[in-house]
């Protein structure tokens, strides 16, 4: 696709407004990196607060060698959405959790954070700085990125004494090449993403350093990605390297409890709710990896992956399946739930959804 960053004018169906569009092809995103317009910094130095940050050009950064992110891996990362609806109204979904979930995150890896309301109003400021490059209804959404780093020279292992918080945007579709369709797991044995006491449970880059290995050998096979188990039990679902997941048995919903190894998803606990809000009944626990075994259905969910319908797991070399190689009624139903949400299709009973 172009990148070129011309516009083009569409006029909009249901105003004479005219809308901005950047000039590409809208129709083929997937999850894939593209340039956009502006990005936001903000610094801080160590032991202070984050005060003032400023919309600049999209470009490359300048870091000492010596930066605490680039040595000693001290950095997050969030991930979050915004939709063009019919209307014109861009919508983001629950950025304020993206902002919290940060803030502890960072407490965890030695990093001053911006408050949550600095980070929303950042999160805004950068979304409409880069309004053409908001997909059209239907077409996809603006992934926005996040990034919070120790910016400042180390040599020694010690927190960094300068940090920067940074948010870069681009458009986006599916994440899977499989688009919608059913994704094929393979349960991975021997490597693992996580253990007790360790960072699994905020967002830090090191931990998606960590399954590139599992996940590229997993891709080489041809399965689309990594289930990984407890590093204690090697027993126990904890999470795929990109999302967390779900088993579907009758009316019953469960997914693995948050304990310290598991990423607090932002779109697994909505879909918590939501499951809930129509009648499921909804377990958080330790979920075997046996239960596989008779599961009518397996779904991960994530920022990036949405709802990913499992169409098969793949376990010490056998495979069940799921769904009879369509999508599974209630992760089907899940799914649109709530991405009728979250593209403002549907009336935002919970409060979850900020127009922009
Ligand atoms: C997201 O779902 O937003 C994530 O941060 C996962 C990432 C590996 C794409």
């Amino acid at each position: 696709s172009n990148n070129n960053g011309t516009t083009s004018r569409v006029a909009s169906p249901t105003s004479n407004v005219t809308t901005e569009l950047a000039d590409i092809d809208w129709d083929n995103l997937g999850f894939g990196f593209m340039s956009t317009d502006y990005m936001y910094v903000m610094k801080c130095s160590q032991g202070e607060n984050f005060t003032k940050g400023e919309l600049q050009r999209f470009g490359n950064i300048e870091l000492s060698p010596s930066a605490g992110i680039l040595n000693y891996g001290q950095g997050l990362f969030e991930g979050l959405k915004a939709y063009r609806k019919h209307d014109g109204k861009i919508l983001l979904f629950r950025p304020e959790e993206n902002g919290l979930r940060l803030r502890m995150g960072a407490e965890r890896m030695c990093m001053p954070s911006p408050t949550v309301e600095q980070f929303v109003e950042a999160v805004n400021v950068t979304v409409l700085a880069n309004k053409r490059w908001i997909p059209p209804p239907g077409k996809g959404s603006l992934y926005i990125r996040p990034l919070l780093m120790g910016s400042g020279a180390v040599l020694g292992l010690a927190p960094a004494p300068e940090y920067t918080f940074l948010i870069y945007v681009s458009p986006v579709g599916n994440y899977f090449k499989e688009g919608l369709a059913p994704i094929n797991l393979i349960v991975e044995t021997d490597m693992h993403r996580a253990t007790p006491g360790g960072t699994g449970g905020v967002k830090t880059i090191g931990n998606y350093a960590a399954v590139l290995k599992a996940q590229s050998a997993a891709k080489a096979k041809g399965y689309s990605d990594v289930l990984y188990l407890d590093s204690v039990h090697k027993r126990y679902l904890e999470e795929v390297s990109s999302c967390n997941v779900f088993l579907v048995k009758g009316n019953v919903i469960s997914t693995p409890a948050i304990k310290g190894t598991i990423l607090p998803g932002i779109t697994r606990k909505s879909i918590l709710d939501v499951a809930l809000s129509q009648g499921f009944q909804v377990e958080e626990r330790s979920v075997s990896v046996d239960e596989l075994l008779d599961a009518d259905e397996v779904f991960c969910t994530g920022t990036a992956v949405v709802v990913s319908p499992v169409g098969s797991i793949t376990y010490q070399g056998k495979r069940v399946t799921y769904g009879a190689d369509g999508v599974g009624r209630v992760s089907q139903q899940l799914y649109s739930a709530l991405t009728s949400l979250q593209m403002g299709i549907s009336e935002d009973k919970m409060d979850w959804i900020v127009e922009l």
